[in-house]
C-alpha cells in the first residue's frame, strides 16, 4: 500500500477565516493543518465538505465548568458533559476557571481543576485563575509560580458577597498581574448598589426572579467599569472586562480605549438575544434566565452590537454557568426561593455558536468574517492561543467545524448535551449548524454524533503574551520622575 499523504482531508469546502473566504481542500497530518489547496493528495479519512462551510473551531473564553460556587454547590456540568456540549456546538477550545474561594490554597485549586479536566474533557482547555482570597502568599508566591507554569489570566470579582475583593485588593491583584505579565479579567459591577437593592427588594416582598434584573441597576456596570479602568490606568495593567450588558458600559469602554488604554471587552449571547422581560415568568420559572449581570433592553442589545462592529468589544463568550432547574441547582433553597437565593448563571456553551451564526451569518448582521473573529480568532489572540488556535492556517492545530449553513434547528431542552437539562433559548429556530467537528485533526463529532473519548482534550499552557504586556505609560502619580521619586509599582 502506498503511504497516504495525509491523515485526513476535508475536501472541497468553502473555507472561511476572520479575513479569507475561498473554496479549497484542507489536509491534516499529526493533528495540524499540513496543506490548504486544490486537489490535495489522499487522506486516511476523507470528509466531503462540498456545499459546506469550513470554519475554525470556536474558542469559548468564559465557561464555568464543574465549578464550586461560593454557596457551596458544584454547577451542573462535569468537564465531560460541558465539553461534549461545546463540541456539538462547534467549539474546540474552552477557557474555564480554577476557582479559589476564601481560605483555599490557589496552587491546590489549580491542580484539582487540572485533574478534573484531564479526566473528562473532549476539547482543549486552559484556565483563568479566580482570585477570591488575595493573601500575600497567593499574590507573591502562588500567582507568579502558576503564571510561569502557563496559567496567565487572573479573574477577579468586584461583586458577590463571598467573592468580591474590594478596591485595595483589586489594586494589589492588578499589580501582581503586572509583575508576572498576566491579563486580569474582571466581573465589574458596583457591589454596594447590588447588595443594597437586593436587600430592599426582598424586605419589601419583591422576591420573584424578575426583580433580579433591577437588583443589578444598570448604573452599577458603568460605575464599576470606570473605577476598574482608573485602577488599571494607575497600575498600567491590561484588563479584560467580562460580560458587558449595558450601553453605558460600552460607552465607558469606548472612552477608555479612545484614550489609548489597554482595555479588552467581552459580551455574551444573553446580552444580544435576551432582555429583562425574559425573566418575567410565573412562579420561579424566570430563574432559568437569571444571570449576572442580567439581560437588559433592546436598546442595550443595539449598543452592544455597535460596540462589536466598531471593535470596542472584541469577544463573544458563553459565560456558560449551568444550574439544573431543581434542588441540585437553581432551586437549592427550596421551591419558593427569593431571587437572592437562586444561583446565577445560564447554560450556553453549545448554543453560543449556532445563535451567533444565525444572527451574524444567516441573517447577515456583521457577516461571516466577524462571526469567526469574535467567536474564535479574537479570543485566541487576546488569550495568547493564536496562531495555534482560532484560525485555519498551515501549521495551526486542525480545530475545524464543518457547518451546514442551511440546516434549520429549533433549539430545545433535550437537544443540548450539558448538565443543565434546559436551554433558555428553547423554541428559537436557528439557521446553520455545525455538523462535523475536528479537534487537532480527530473527528470528535461526525454528522451530529459524538466520536471523542473523555480525556482526549489537552491542557493548553499559555504565557500572557503581547495582550497582557503593560503599555509602559506611567501616570504621574506613580512615575518616580513626577512623584518626588516614590517607587510604587
Ligand atoms: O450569572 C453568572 N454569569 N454566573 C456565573 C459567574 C459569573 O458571574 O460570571
Ligand atoms: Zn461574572
Ligand atoms: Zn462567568
Amino acid at each position: 500500500m502506498p503511504e497516504l499523504a495525509f491523515d485526513c482531508v476535508i475536501r472541497g469546502g468553502r473555507v472561511a477565516t476572520a479575513v479569507d473566504d475561498f473554496v479549497a481542500d484542507v489536509a491534516i497530518k499529526d493533528g495540524v493543518i499540513a496543506a490548504i489547496g486544490r486537489n490535495l493528495g489522499q487522506g486516511g479519512v476523507e470528509l466531503d465538505a462540498k456545499d459546506r462551510l469550513v470554519l475554525p473551531g470556536g474558542v469559548d473564553a468564559h465557561a464555568h465548568v464543574e465549578q464550586l460556587s461560593a454557596a457551596g454547590i458544584v454547577n451542573s456540568d462535569t468537564f465531560e458533559s460541558a465539553t461534549v456540549s461545546a463540541a456539538h456546538g462547534g467549539t474546540t477550545t474552552v477557557i474555564c476557571f480554577a476557582a479559589q474561594h476564601r481560605g483555599m490554597n490557589l496552587q491546590t485549586v489549580v491542580g484539582d481543576y487540572l485533574a478534573l479536566a484531564k479526566k473528562g474533557a473532549v476539547i482543549d482547555y486552559t484556565f483563568h485563575m479566580i482570585i477570591a482570597d488575595p493573601t500575600e502568599v497567593t499574590l507573591k508566591e502562588h500567582v507568579p509560580a502558576l503564571v510561569l507554569q502557563g496559567h496567565s489570566t487572573l479573574k477577579v470579582f468586584m461583586t458577590y458577597d463571598l467573592l468580591n475583593v474590594g478596591d485595595e485588593k483589586l489594586l494589589d491583584i492588578l499589580l501582581a498581574a503586572r509583575h508576572t505579565k498576566a491579563l486580569v479579567c474582571v466581573h465589574a459591577e458596583n457591589h454596594g448598589m447590588v447588595s443594597w437593592m437586593g436587600k430592599r427588594l426582598v424586605e419589601k416582598g419583591y422576591t420573584a426572579p424578575k426583580y433580579h434584573t433591577i437588583s443589578h441597576p444598570r448604573g452599577c456596570e458603568a460605575e464599576a467599569f470606570n473605577r476598574l479602568i482608573a485602577f488599571a490606568e494607575l497600575i498600567d495593567q491590561p484588563i479584560m472586562i467580562f460580560h458587558v450588558s449595558t450601553a453605558e458600559g460600552v460607552a465607558a469602554i469606548r472612552q477608555a480605549r479612545g484614550r489609548g488604554l489597554k482595555v479588552f471587552a467581552e459580551t455574551c449571547p444573553q446580552y444580544l438575544f435576551m432582555t429583562a422581560k425574559d425573566l418575567d415568568k410565573p412562579g420561579v420559572e424566570g430563574a432559568k434566565w437569571m444571570c449576572s449581570p442580567p439581560p437588559r433592553t433592546e436598546a442595550d442589545q443595539e449598543a452592544i452590537w455597535q460596540g462589536l462592529a466598531l471593535g470596542d468589544l472584541q469577544v463573544i463568550s458563553s459565560d456558560h454557568a449551568p444550574y439544573a432547574f431543581d434542588a441540585t441547582g437553581k432551586l437549592m433553597a427550596g421551591d419558593h426561593p427569593t431571587f437572592k437565593q437562586i444561583a446565577n448563571g445560564l447554560p450556553g456553551i453549545e448554543a453560543r455558536l449556532p445563535l451567533l451564526f444565525d444572527a451574524m451569518v444567516s441573517k447577515g448582521r456583521l457577516g461571516l468574517h466577524k462571526f469567526v473573529e469574535v467567536t474564535a480568532t479574537a479570543p485566541a489572540k487576546i488569550y495568547n492561543l493564536h496562531p495555534r488556535k482560532g484560525s485555519i492556517a498551515v501549521g495551526a492545530d486542525a480545530d475545524i467545524a464543518i457547518w451546514d449553513a442551511k440546516r434549520q434547528v429549533m433549539l430545545a431542552d433535550n437537544l443540548m448535551h450539558d448538565g443543565a437539562r434546559y436551554t433558555p433559548y428553547a423554541g428559537r429556530t436557528v439557521t446553520g449548524w455545525p455538523s462535523t467537528v475536528l479537534r487537532r485533526g480527530e473527528v470528535i463529532v461526525r454528522e451530529g454524533e459524538l466520536t471523542a473519548k473523555p480525556g482526549s482534550g489537552t491542557w493548553l499552557p499559555r504565557a500572557g503574551g503581547a495582550p497582557a504586556a503593560p503599555l509602559g505609560r506611567l501616570t504621574a502619580d506613580v512615575d518616580p520622575g513626577c512623584n518626588f521619586g516614590a517607587k510604587l509599582i
